[in-house]
Formats: C-alpha cells, structure tokens, sequence
C-alpha cells in the first residue's frame, strides 16, 4: 500500500500536543515535563545543512529575544543524527556568528516527526515538511502551520500570531485580518438577543454592524 511506511497522526488545533522523549543539542527532554508555565513554538525542518533551513533556523537563533518577551520556548526539529545537528550549528556559527541557542530534536528514528503530522510522504518520504506549532502553557495546541519544502517560513508572522494568541487570551478579543499591535481588535459578537439590541442601538464610529464591533486595546 502507498505510504505504508509513514503511518502520520495529524494533530488538530484545541487538542493536548501529544507528549514524547526525545534527544535534544540541549540535551534529553520529555516534552510534557519542559518549560512548565511557558508557550513553546515547535518547528520542524526538511534537513541539517540545506540553504532554506539555515535561513529559517538563523531566523529564529537572531529573534529569539522575541520569542523569550513573549515567554516562549523554541524547540526545532529534523530527522537528523544528534551528530549533524551539532555540526550544523557550529559550521553556522562559524560561517555566520549566529547560534542556535535552543534544542533541537535529533528525530532520527522519526517518532516525534509521526505524532506530529510533520513527516508528509507526497511532499517528502524522507523529510519532515517545514511544521510550526503554537502550544500554550497548558500544551494545547493553538495554531499549526505547515510549509513545503521549497518556499521558507515568515518570521514576522510567526511572532504576529504567537502575540496575537496571547493578546487575544489576554484581551477576551479576536482579531482582524492582518492585525498587527496597535491596532484596533474586534470584540466578540453578541451571544443573545439582548446583547444584539445593545449593539444595534450603539452609537460608535468603531461599529460597522452589530456583529462587527472594533476597539482600541
Ligand atoms: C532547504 O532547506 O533548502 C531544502 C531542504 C530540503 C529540500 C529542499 C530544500
């Protein structure tokens, strides 16, 4: 049978982001026991020294301090020997000055890559496609992205939707299309017909519709 090999558990956005041990350039780490109380951005790419790769990892190595003010962990990830990793980051090190100060799996046996839908055998049967996670402190999984191999991520938006999670959990809001902080946030719509009135007799230059509220934060 076609793809028989990779028998792929797809994880969904609200569900518990499936726990697991695994050898790390930071050394071992059992994921439900990591970084109690932060979110964790999880990311997988296709291999150790290929160009793409070195952009993304270099990106998230340079905004890490990003990532540490939004109280996130970064865990990368590829179906390299611990061995290539820790070449990887020293021959960018040296090459570049940028380091990845963060762990990444060595999913050589690709146990991580399978339980987390990275590994999509019609777009690589040997690589983990390029997958981002969102996971709160509660290691719910809030948001995935997957990437193919040839086109690299976005860092902005990266960082945009992990604020933005957390700015929406903070606020009780959602968020508009292209949101980005300092602009107006939606507040959520009614919920019952009394609420509904309320919103058809306000009077606000923020309001489009009854259901299409914005504010400043
Ligand atoms: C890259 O990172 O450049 C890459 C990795 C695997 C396949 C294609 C490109």
């Amino acid at each position: 049978m076609e793809n028989e090999v990779i028998v792929n558990q797809m994880p969904r956005i609200g569900d518990i982001a499936p726990d697991f041990e695994a050898v790390t350039t930071k050394g071992k780490m059992k994921f439900s026991d990591y970084a109690p109380g932060k979110w964790k951005v999880m990311f997988s790419h296709p291999a150790d020294f290929t160009p793409v790769c070195t952009t993304e990892m270099s990106g998230f190595a340079t905004r890490k301090g990003e990532f540490d003010a939004l109280n996130t962990e970064l865990i990368g990830l590829s179906i390299d020997s611990i061995h290539a990793h820790l070449a990887w980051v020293n021959n960018v090190r040296e090459n570049t000055g940028v380091y990845f100060d963060f762990p990444i799996i060595a999913d050589i046996d690709m146990k991580v890559s399978k339980i987390y839908g990275m590994l999509q055998p019609n777009e690589s049967e040997t690589a983990a496609v390029r997958a981002v996670f969102f996971i709160d402190p509660s290691n719910k999984i809030r948001l995935i992205m997957y990437y193919p191999l040839n086109v690299g991520r976005n860092m902005d938006e990266i960082i945009r939707v992990l604020n933005g999670l957390q700015v929406s959990d903070k606020n009780a809001v959602a968020l508009p299309l292209n949101w980005v902080p300092g602009e107006k946030v939606i507040v959520p719509p009614p919920k019952n017909l009394d609420e509904m009135q309320e919103r058809v007799d306000m009077d606000s230059e923020d309001k489009v519709d009854f259901y299409l509220v914005k504010k400043d934060l």
